[in-house]
């Protein structure tokens, strides 16, 4: 695709971020859009609770029914709900025998899919065949905020993952039929599991979820979302933001098309009308794509210490506001030296009330 003319005004940032992540990217491999300069006008962005220590790492967020959030931890095997009223966290469950938590959805009303496995934020290997699949059971927890802090979910393994890499992203495709589809980064295919029985195959693979050549992070497919009768997805490596046409078994009936390249995508969120809201990890954003693949800055800038290394994004309840989840910049701290501990961020967009 082309860029309006505008956009290029945003090329002298990039080099920033490409030169904080030698350990990982070839530059020289990297083809470079540059996307995005216009800010929206009606923006306002606020913290709603950050961890104490540096190091933390937030893999993954998931709206709860009460308009609630649950996060994973990348930097920990835990899972932790955030009060989106009052901004208090507590942890509500810790995994035994791994290191990690990765991509989180819901399953049933307030059951939860979490993938966890033994994963080092300081040398980003997985460890092979430590991944699987568990369930958080909420439903027999009290409502009063009291009680509710004092009772853990109720966790039981789904499914051991042994052929899967590094499964990172996750989402609920149907509930009829018991699926989720998981990203498998380093090897660049999507998964559909099975909820009620544990089986598990290759559901979609294509080229476009491979880790780009040259790099030595292989991070291919990362995260996806599934809208009618489409899975979108990103790759961050490849720089792109794809989807494809699927069947009722997650089948691809379609071409798998690039929406829009140029930018290192983390998760997705597409609204209804086709728009999806995608932060940048190392390049310190949020950035709006139509479905036509226009590309508009949110929030946050390269060189912006606003949302260091945001990670993860979900619209809130009401749809009117973006939950943000971020590393604190530990992958490519902004301008090569801030970091900070990982923290949830409120998006509102359009000077619409939030949450
Ligand atoms: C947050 O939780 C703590 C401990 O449960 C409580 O003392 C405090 O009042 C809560 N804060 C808010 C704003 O709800
Ligand atoms: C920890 O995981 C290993 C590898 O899957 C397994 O052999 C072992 O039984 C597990 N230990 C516990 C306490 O669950
Ligand atoms: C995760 O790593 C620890 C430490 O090496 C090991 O004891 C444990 O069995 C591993 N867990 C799994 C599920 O493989
Ligand atoms: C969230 O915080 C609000 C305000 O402190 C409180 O009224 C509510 O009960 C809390 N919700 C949960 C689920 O703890
Ligand atoms: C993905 O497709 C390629 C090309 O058909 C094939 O070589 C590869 O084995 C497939 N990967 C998996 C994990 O099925
Ligand atoms: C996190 O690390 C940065 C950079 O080293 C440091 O300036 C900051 O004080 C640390 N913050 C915390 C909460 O430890």
């Amino acid at each position: 695709m082309r860029f309006p003319i505008t956009w290029l005004s945003g090329l002298a940032a990039l080099p920033v971020v490409l030169a904080s992540w030698p350990m990982f990217y070839n530059t020289a491999e990297l083809e470079v859009t540059p996307p995005f300069t216009n800010q929206e006008p009606d923006v306002h962005v606020e913290t709603l609770f950050q961890f104490p220590n540096n190091g933390s790492w937030i893999d993954n967020l998931v709206v709860r029914s009460d308009g609630n959030l649950l996060l994973t931890r990348l930097d920990t095997p835990e899972v932790w709900l955030v009060n989106t009223t009052s901004g208090n966290a507590t942890l509500v469950y810790s995994f035994p025998n791994v290191t990690s938590c990765f991509g989180i959805s819901e399953i049933e009303n307030d059951v939860f899919a979490v993938i966890v496995g033994n994963f080092s934020t300081k040398t980003f290997q997985p460890a092979a065949g430590s991944f699987s699949l568990q369930k958080l059971d909420f439903t027999n927890i009290p409502s009063s905020a009291e009680e509710r802090q004092s009772e853990n979910p109720s966790a039981s393994e789904i499914a051991a993952l042994p052929e899967t890499v590094a499964p990172n992203g996750m989402a609920t495709f149907s509930r009829a039929s018991n699926l989720v589809l998981i990203a498998d980064s380093p090897k660049g295919v999507i998964w559909k599991v099975n909820t009620k029985t544990g089986d598990y195959t290759v559901a979609l693979n294509d080229t476009t979820m491979l880790p780009a050549k040259g790099q030595s992070l292989p991070l291919g497919v990362n995260s996806l979302t599934v809208l009618d009768d489409y899975v979108h997805y990103t790759s961050t490596t490849q720089m792109k933001y794809c989807r494809v046409k699927v069947d009722l078994d997650a089948n691809p009936i379609g071409d798998f098309e690039v929406v829009a390249s140029g930018f290192l995508p983390d998760n997705i969120e597409v609204t209804e009308d086709g728009t999806a809201y995608i932060p940048t990890g190392p390049q310190n954003s949020v950035v709006r794509i139509t479905p036509l693949g226009q590309i508009a800055l949110v929030a946050g800038g390269q060189i912006s210490t606003e949302m260091p290394g945001p990670s993860s994004i979900r619209l809130s309840k009401g749809r009117q506001s973006l939950y943000v989840g971020t590393s604190g910049g530990q992958i490519a701290p902004v301008l090569g030296t801030f970091v900070e501990p990982a923290k949830v961020l409120i998006i509102t967009l359009g000077g619409k009330g939030w949450r």
